[in-house]
């Protein structure tokens, strides 16, 4: 029997999750694809030849399903906790998928609602946080620990004895030295080459990476209960929830 799976967002991610699906399914048939859950589409409308059946906060009508976020780039990572908390589903009820050619340690820890590309390698005793998607290509090494919320973009490479910090972005082809730490909600740019702990909450490019002062920096977010401890930071350029969903 599948299980029916529905998807948070429509973003380009979606793709990925179709994908996955449907590789997982040609080995042995689990999932039944439902639909979407979107704020910003109408109820009833098509995509991806799937149905939108409605806002976030419908997620607790679908009793029989499960569910995976494809919500979330380098302007909104910060918002995945309130996006997931908007459902009003415990954790229980989300599905964690590993595309069947992603190179998995079966001593790697996973939590829920965690998605794994194509072409990702997770090493031994890695521990991956509830809700954290793992680019294509990305690679964790072993012992580190990603908290929940995080989001590597594709082919980011976070080195062994590493901590990724709850809610965190690393970007596309980031690469992140042995032992290293990265604060909650910190983002590290995409090619950054990161030698030494980023604080949480800060922005930091380039090789050897340095904090910049960016579009994406922690006040430019609502209130969280993690963003609102992190330090005020030096360059705001607001933006509000709905558009930060859309940019999803
Ligand atoms: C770091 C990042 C968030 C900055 O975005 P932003 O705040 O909008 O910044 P801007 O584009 O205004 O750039 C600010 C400055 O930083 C520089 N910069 C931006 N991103 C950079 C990067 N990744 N590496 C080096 N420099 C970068 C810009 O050239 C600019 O420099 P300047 O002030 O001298 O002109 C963004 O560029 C980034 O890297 N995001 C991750 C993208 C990614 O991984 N995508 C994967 C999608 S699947």
């Amino acid at each position: 029997m599948t299980q029916p799976l529905i998807i948070l967002g429509t973003s380009g991610s979606a793709y990925d999750v179709l994908d996955i699906v449907e590789a997982i399914n040609a080995r042995s048939p689990a999932w039944e694809l439902v639909g979407f859950l979107d704020d910003a589409r109408t109820p009833g409308e098509r995509h991806l030849n799937l149905e939108v059946l409605g806002p976030l906060t419908a997620a607790s009508r679908f009793e029989r399903c499960l569910f995976v976020n494809v919500i979330g780039s380098d302007r909104s990572y910060r918002l995945r906790p309130q996006l997931i908390a908007r459902t009003g589903l415990p954790a229980d009820r989300f599905a964690t998928l590993v595309h069947p050619q992603a190179g998995v340690s079966s001593r790697a820890r996973f939590g829920r609602g965690v998605v794994v590309n194509f072409g990702a390698s997770v090493a031994g005793n890695v521990t991956v946080g509830d809700h954290v998607s793992i680019g294509p290509g990305s690679v964790i090494g072993h012992d580190s620990v990603i908290g929940p919320f995080a989001m590597l973009a594709p082919a980011a490479i976070v080195s062994g004895f590493c901590q990724v910090g709850e809610g965190s972005y690393i970007g596309a082809g980031a690469m992140i030295r042995q032992t290293v730490r990265v604060g909650a909600c910190a983002l590290v740019g995409m090619g950054a080459v990161v030698v030494k702990d980023v604080p949480p909450g800060a922005v930091v490019v380039g090789n050897p990476a340095r904090p910049i002062a960016s579009a994406v920096s922690p006040r430019s977010r609502i209130p969280s209960p993690v963003v609102e401890s992190l330090p005020v930071a030096a360059n705001v350029r607001g933006t509000s929830l709905s558009e930060n969903l859309s940019t999803s």
